[in-house]
């Protein structure tokens, strides 16, 4: 038997819950605070189920820092504000947000989270699902706003009209201003490929849609061996938009991971994805086969224990994510 008391730990909660529980009880694992440091109050709090916002935020503020103009931010699957929070204190004087995710509880959040904040506007919050084309077809949303920032992070997966996201975004730009993408390398991680194998066994025609988004990314973006070079993958852009009013500013490749205290963690950390949604196949085999898949094959998400720095003695598997900057120039 694989894993057996990590599984049975599992179950107990995930069990006999809707797919949205599932989700989030998995989640709650990822963006998890350190206790010590809450307790030392350390300023920069670490995250133990994961390392990415350690690296994607450096990427986003160095490059802000640097930034002509942060007037107008427009945030796609904003959350609840907790990423933002971490620049907010490079946007100027009165600055104005505007924020969209499918959720309302986290647009609320969103909205207590930056209403009180001297010097920054909420402009406006929407609830839209960027899966849909109507905000990209609507002229008339953010009419009249040219953004100097859009924010992309780990949201891009909601998208499966990718050109017409691409070019919603370019459109609502100034000139110079920036897309900040950010998404995790799925054919490579973890978590994309808990939901590839298990779909392999089960279910080719979801497999078949999920790969294709997946490779689509990679095409477009020109993701190739786990490595992103920005000029063949702003040649790859241009050519899948067919426009040239842009250019790649910056791309890199981050061997960011996910992390737990135990293997139950790690299993449960599969679940951030759409596994939960598959409701044709019970909790029991989904969490029997990612739990197999990391006993079998514990390379093939390199899976280890963390030696030193920060997590050091916790369980950690690949996640690797990508980075990318798209300033808008003058058509
Ligand atoms: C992984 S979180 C990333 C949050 C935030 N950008 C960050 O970097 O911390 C993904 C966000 O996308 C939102 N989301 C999921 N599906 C969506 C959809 N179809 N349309 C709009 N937002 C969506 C979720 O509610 C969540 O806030």
């Amino acid at each position: 038997m694989y894993f057996k008391r990590e599984k049975e730990l599992l179950l107990t909660e995930f069990r006999n819950r809707y797919p949205n529980e599932v989700y989030k009880l998995a989640f709650s694992r990822l963006l998890k605070p350190d206790p010590f440091r809450i307790i030392s109050k350390e300023p920069n709090l670490l995250m133990l189920g994961t390392d990415e916002r350690d690296l994607f935020v450096p990427f986003v503020r160095s490059r802000l820092e640097r930034h002509e103009g942060c007037a107008e931010l427009l945030d796609i699957g904003c959350s609840n504000g907790e990423t933002t929070l971490l620049f907010a204190d490079l946007l100027e004087r009165g600055s104005a947000i505007s924020y969209i995710d499918v959720n309302d509880a986290y647009l609320a959040q969103y909205h207590d989270t930056f209403s009180s904040m001297p010097g920054i506007k909420l402009k406006r919050g929407l609830k839209c699902d960027i899966d849909t084309l109507t905000i990209y077809s609507d002229d008339k949303t953010f009419d009249g706003n040219a953004f100097d920032v859009i924010l992309s992070q780990h949201s891009i997966y909601f998208v499966s009209n990718l050109r017409g996201f691409l070019n919603w975004c370019l459109n609502k730009l100034r000139d110079g201003g920036s897309i900040f993408l950010v998404f995790a390398d799925e054919a490579a991680g973890y978590t994309g490929r808990s939901v590839a194998t298990f779909l392999e066994e089960r279910d080719q025609v979801e497999l078949e849609r999920f790969r294709r988004r997946i490779e689509l990314r990679h095409r477009v973006f020109s993701i190739v061996d786990s490595c992103v070079d920005c000029k063949s993958s702003e040649i790859s852009i241009r050519r899948f938009l067919d426009r040239h009013d842009f250019t790649l500013a910056s791309a890199v490749y981050q061997r960011s991971k996910l992390y737990g205290h135990t293997l139950s963690d790690i299993i449960a950390l599969a679940f951030i994805t759409a596994l939960p949604w598959l409701e044709k196949y019970d909790i029991t085999g989904k969490v029997d086969h990612v739990a197999k898949m990391i006993s079998a094959n514990p390379e093939f998400v390199s899976l280890s224990v963390e030696l030193d720095g920060e997590r050091k003695r916790m369980y950690s598997v690949i996640e690797p994510q990508v980075c990318l900057q798209i300033t808008r120039k003058a058509s």
